[in-house]
C-alpha cells in the first residue's frame, strides 16, 4: 500500500537545489525544485559512487551531482551520456504550493 505524504510548502526548497527526506532503514530522498519551480524526488545516491544529489547542483532538469559532476537528468533518474546509470526515481506531486511524495506503508 502507499500513500501520499506531506514533505513541505516548494518555497522551502531552495531554488536550484534540494531537501532531503530522510526514512529509516531506507535510502534518503533527494527532492528538487528547478528554476520553474517544478519538483522532482530521486534516491538521494549518485549512480556512480554513491555522492549526494541534494547537495549539486540543478540547472534545468538535470542535476549535477557534487562528487565528480556526473549530470543527472531529475525527470527519469538516468546519469547523461557517455555516463551510465540511474538514481531510482520516487513519484512527487504538488498541490496548492505543498509537495507530496508517494511512500509505500506497511499496513
Ligand atoms: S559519485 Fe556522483 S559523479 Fe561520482
Amino acid at each position: 500500500m502507499s500513500e501520499w505524504i506531506v514533505v513541505c510548502q516548494v518555497t522551502d526548497i531552495p531554488k536550484l537545489g534540494a531537501r532531503v527526506v530522510k526514512e529509516s532503514g531506507k535510502d534518503d530522498i533527494a527532492v528538487f525544485r528547478t528554476e520553474t519551480d517544478q519538483v522532482f524526488a530521486l534516491t538521494d545516491r549518485c549512480p556512480h559512487k554513491g555522492g549526494p544529489l541534494s547537495q549539486g547542483i540543478v540547472y534545468g532538469e538535470n542535476v549535477a551531482c557534487p562528487l565528480h559532476n556526473w549530470q543527472i537528468s531529475l525527470s527519469s533518474g538516468e546519469a547523461c551520456a557517455p555516463d551510465e546509470g540511474c538514481a531510482g526515481k520516487h513519484p512527487v506531486k504538488v498541490e496548492g504550493g505543498t509537495v507530496y511524495l508517494l511512500r509505500q506503508v506497511t499496513a
